[in-house]
């Protein structure tokens, strides 16, 4: 069986009554890795039924991560908020790992979001001193410019895909603005950030290509924002002390890849999920986008993992992981635990207590995540705002040009909402 065609057996009657004690995961119907291990596939990670019982089989498993490399995965609110600030573990993976062998699954662009600790550190201060609350506060009035732009431009009243017009166009021109790219250089940023979503984050000849020639217009335009700096971050990160050109190049395209797919993730599935229960889309109160938010990203967990390395043995809810292993928290199954959400399969807009672990936490915490909220919900208080009577429509058509590609027809439609 492949990784990406198993079939899930009810975990009970799939354990062996007798034998060795097998870690309860691989009953889940993951094909084994050559050494033995269950391999855990992204669509393993996203499907709250699966993660559901992982979660409720164990805390820790012994894995294989997308036919990638042995690991531990955590299922559990309270063991993954521990391990994430444990100084035991770190970002960087051992270089020892034997290379790639299966598919290309669980993964980002590798090499910026597992760099060796040190660069990481670096270019981690670089970022976190520039993107503060203020200049994120200071970019709300062109967050709110770009969302209604891009709605202005969408027909209402007729069937339009709510990806290709809003959710994907959205944060890369966010991350334009944030950055300051010019209007005339931004095709080059969403040649290469739509190539990479549509390719599902794999490293093709496409992305490869467009990879290299928006790496090649930031380097010029890092260069004149050298020499003669605006208000933007490509700017202020050029100023700091002791800056590289290569340093900042490396912190945009750590952004740029770390800052789109996540919020169009959010954007998609929880605008569908809002639009598809009957009445939440309608009664969408103003007063709680905040707490919206924060249940959207609690419920849609857009990114699914957050991942360490072992520096020295730890001991984990009863289990030693020894040093060099992979932690994997499995962020959708420690939002959804039980323990510490009360009835977690529930979207609750006012939900008092919410510690979701959506960003992540500890030395590698989102960057992001003040933006990414203002984003947030910039989105969906103007959707809701500009369009009560918004719905999802039954045009299930492929798009012509990429027949794969995932598509969200929706109609925006701006007449108000009938007295109730
Ligand atoms: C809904 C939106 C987003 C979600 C759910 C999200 C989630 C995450 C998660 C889970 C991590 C890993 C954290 C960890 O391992 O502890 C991360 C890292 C990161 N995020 Fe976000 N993110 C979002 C938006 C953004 C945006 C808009 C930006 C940039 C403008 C951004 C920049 C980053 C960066 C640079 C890192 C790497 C941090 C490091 O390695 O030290 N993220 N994000």
């Amino acid at each position: 069986m492949t990784s990406k065609g198993f079939i899930f057996m009810d975990i009970d009657r799939a354990q062996p009554p007798t034998g060795p004690k097998k870690d309860p995961v691989e009953s889940l119907g993951a094909d084994m890795c050559p050494a033995g291990l269950p391999t855990v596939t992204v669509q393993m990670l996203r499907d709250p039924d699966t993660l559901r019982r992982m979660r409720e089989a164990g805390a820790v498993h012994h894995v294989n991560m997308g036919g990638r490399e042995p690991g531990w995965i955590l299922t559990r609110h309270d063991a993954a908020a521990k391990a994430l600030v444990d100084p035991r573990l770190r970002g960087e993976p051992p270089r020892a790992w034997p290379s790639r062998t299966g598919p290309q699954e669980v993964t980002d662009e590798e090499d910026l979001f597992f760099l060796p600790d040190d660069v990481h550190a670096r270019l981690r201060r670089m970022i976190s001193r520039q993107l503060t609350p203020r200049r994120v506060a200071a970019l709300t009035a062109r967050i709110q410019r770009e969302a209604d732009r891009l709605l202005d431009a969408v027909a209402p009243a007729e069937t339009v895909d709510f990806i290709a017009s809003f959710a994907r166009p959205f944060p890369v021109a966010v991350l334009c603005e944030l950055l300051g790219v010019p209007e005339t250089g931004r095709g080059h940023i969403r040649d290469y950030v739509y190539g990479w979503i549509a390719e599902g984050g794999e490293a093709t000849p496409v992305t490869k290509s467009a990879g290299l020639a928006m790496t090649e217009y930031l380097e010029s335009l890092i260069a004149r924002r050298w020499t003669r700096p605006g208000d933007d971050l490509i700017s202020a990160m050029a100023q700091a002390d002791g800056a590289s050109r290569t340093d900042v190049l490396s912190a945009v395209r750590l952004l740029l890849i770390a800052g789109h797919r996540p919020v169009t993730r959010l954007l998609t599935d929880g605008v569908a999920m809002l639009l598809a229960r009957p009445g939440l889309w309608r009664h969408l109160d103003p007063a709680r986008v905040e707490t919206t938010v924060e249940e959207l990203l609690r419920v849609v967990t857009p990114t699914s993992l957050s991942s360490r390395y072992v520096k020295a043995d730890i001991e984990i809810d009863g289990v030693v992981l020894p040093e060099g292993g992979g932690v994997h928290c499995a962020l959708g199954a420690v939002n959804r635990d039980p323990a510490r959400f009360r009835d977690p399969d529930a979207f609750d807009p006012a939900r008092p207590d919410n510690p979701h672990l959506a960003f992540g936490l500890g030395h590698k915490h989102c960057l992001g995540a003040a933006l990414a909220r203002v984003e947030a919900r910039t989105a969906i208080a103007t959707l809701a705002r500009r369009f009560p009577r918004m719905r999802l429509a039954r045009d299930r058509q492929p798009r012509p040009d990429r027949p794969g590609a995932r598509r969200m027809p929706v109609i925006l439609d701006p007449s108000p909402t009938p007295a109730p």
